[in-house]
């Protein structure tokens, strides 16, 4: 993508180097002189800004880790020694914790980019695929690194999701045994999650290598979804792309900082400060919020199917929700790759989008909360009082219990003027519309956007006109802003 190299080495250490290790080379050719689309906007800097997270979390994570001890009885004292007595230790503590939540804002807005401008589609597939990887690793390390503090959501969390694996018919509890290291979570859990915890950010770093590596061989998509033609559609990486991603990291560093220094722990739960008790179960086991959305697909079936319990139901729906994604390039049928040109699409990936916070709100609501209600809760019943004769008795309630105090003093005033008697009473509940049944809804749409919607409107939909050239759709835009200012 790049053309020859146009690397000069200028001294003769230079020289040197570059006919034994062309490392000066490859940089310059990558993130110097590199042609960049001349038309990318401000979504195209969260990839520099991922860079920084990752960096972050490791070089805080490192530090960290020579001051914590994995241990279920010193854990939790560790982090809170930390926090209070390790020299800078609050602000290395704060930067990990809060990092991982700024780590995945970016990641989502980066998938979200991608998602909207096309770019896992052909030829940019196995670099979206890399993508998915890294997605999936990320996860996982912040799954085992919330277990470190062994806090209440810490211990309950890793309960819960470990519990889930067995669901799958028999294996499933061999591999929950095996992912516990015993048969509950204990010293050997926190154990190997502490080791993998600091084992996959560099397999991450490894991942990111060979994504950035396929970035350069199909080289950038843009807003417009156009292959860049020549010359004229390009700028060199530095100095445009590199002040823009320079610009871009120092206004996230900013809102990385209020969180650090003003709010470092609204984003965290506060059962977390309470230590582990495997004897106290919280009311409700929530994960951090970036994996929210999977949480309420995971809940979101609670009926079995045939042989499919609804757990197994559930894990399946979580699993094929990330795994969708690696296929993604291959449903979506559109010959044109942006969505600046697809007016149809467009709806419906807003309607993804809104869809996608909905199960994050989903997942941090009980699944038994009732958003909405048809009718009322109503109380039916006969009394026969033992001097004969038959009444009948009914109250009604927005809640049950509402409808059984206004049917009790009914019954009281009854059996006051009759006697007493037998009763027998029904309840008739109205259709509630619960946090679970608007979690079925929502996984049905995010199933039916990658697998109706894409394979199908990209075939039906008739895209808006694409500017044969990058160079021709920037003209365009030039034109119609100087129409205005005439
Ligand atoms: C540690 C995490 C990641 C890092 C450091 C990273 C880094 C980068 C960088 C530096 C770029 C080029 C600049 C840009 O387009 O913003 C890029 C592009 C891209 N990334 Fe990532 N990435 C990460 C995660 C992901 C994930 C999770 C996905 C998708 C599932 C993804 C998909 C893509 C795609 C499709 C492009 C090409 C964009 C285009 O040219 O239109 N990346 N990434």
């Amino acid at each position: 993508m790049s053309g020859p190299s146009t690397y000069e080495p200028k001294t003769g250490f230079e020289r040197w180097l570059d006919q034994r290790l062309p490392i000066v080379r490859m940089m310059h050719d990558s993130f110097v002189d590199y042609p960049t689309p001349r038309n990318l906007n401000y979504f195209w800097t969260f990839g520099a800004i991922l860079m920084l997270c990752l960096v972050t979390q490791i070089v805080t994570g490192i530090v960290l880790a020579m001051h914590y001890t994995p241990s279920i009885d010193d854990a939790f004292n560790s982090v809170q020694r930390i926090r209070r007595d390790v020299p800078f230790g609050w602000l290395i503590q704060n930067i990990h914790a809060t990092g991982a939540s700024m780590f995945f804002l970016a990641v989502y807005i980066h998938m979200f980019r991608g998602l909207y401008y096309g770019s896992y589609k052909a030829p940019r597939e196995v670099l979206w695929i890399l993508g998915v990887v890294i997605y999936v690793l990320m996860t996982a390390t912040a799954f085992l690194g919330y277990v470190l503090p062994w806090g209440q959501m810490s211990f309950w969390g890793a309960t819960v999701i470990t519990n889930f694996f067995t669901a799958i018919p028999v294996v499933g509890e061999p591999i929950q045994q095996w992912l516990m290291g015993g048969f509950a979570i204990d010293n050997p859990t926190l154990n190997r999650f502490f080791s993998l915890h600091y084992l996959l950010p560099f397999v991450i770093a490894g991942v990111v290598i060979l994504h950035v590596w396929a970035l350069h061989v199909t080289g950038q998509n843009n807003p417009d979804g156009i292959e860049v033609k020549d010359k004229a559609d390009t700028v060199p990486f530095t100095p445009y792309a590199t002040i823009k991603d320079l610009f871009a990291t120092v206004l996230f560093m900013i809102m990385f900082a209020v969180f650090v220094f003003f709010l470092p722990d609204a984003l965290g739960h506060p059962d977390n400060f309470i230590p582990a008790d495997p004897l106290k179960t919280p009311p409700h086991i929530v994960p951090e919020w970036y994996l929210l959305p999977f949480y309420a697909i995971l809940r979101a079936i609670d009926f079995s199917i045939g042989p499919i319990s609804a757990k197994l139901g559930g894990l399946m729906l979580m699993a094929g929700a990330i795994g969708i994604l690696f296929i993604l390039p291959w449903l979506d049928t559109s010959k044109v790759r942006s969505m600046r040109y697809r007016p149809v699409a467009r709806w419906f990936f807003l309607i993804f989008v809104a869809v996608c916070l909905a199960l994050g709100w989903c997942g941090a609501q009980s699944p038994d909360k009732v958003i909405g209600q048809a009718g009322e809760f109503t109380i039916n019943a006969t009394y026969k009082p033992a001097a004969g004769g038959e009444q009948t008795l009914t109250a009604t309630g927005h809640t049950l219990e509402a409808a059984e105090k206004a049917f009790e003093k009914q019954r009281a005033a009854t059996v006051a003027s009759a006697g007493a008697g037998e009763l027998t009473t029904t309840v008739v509940k109205p259709f509630q519309f619960k946090v679970t049944q608007f979690s079925q809804l929502l996984t049905l749409y995010y199933f039916a956007f990658f697998l109706l919607v894409l394979p199908i409107l990209g075939l039906r939909e008739t895209p808006n006109r694409v500017p044969e050239t990058i160079a021709k759709a920037i003209g365009a835009k030039r034109g119609a802003a100087a129409e205005k200012g005439a």
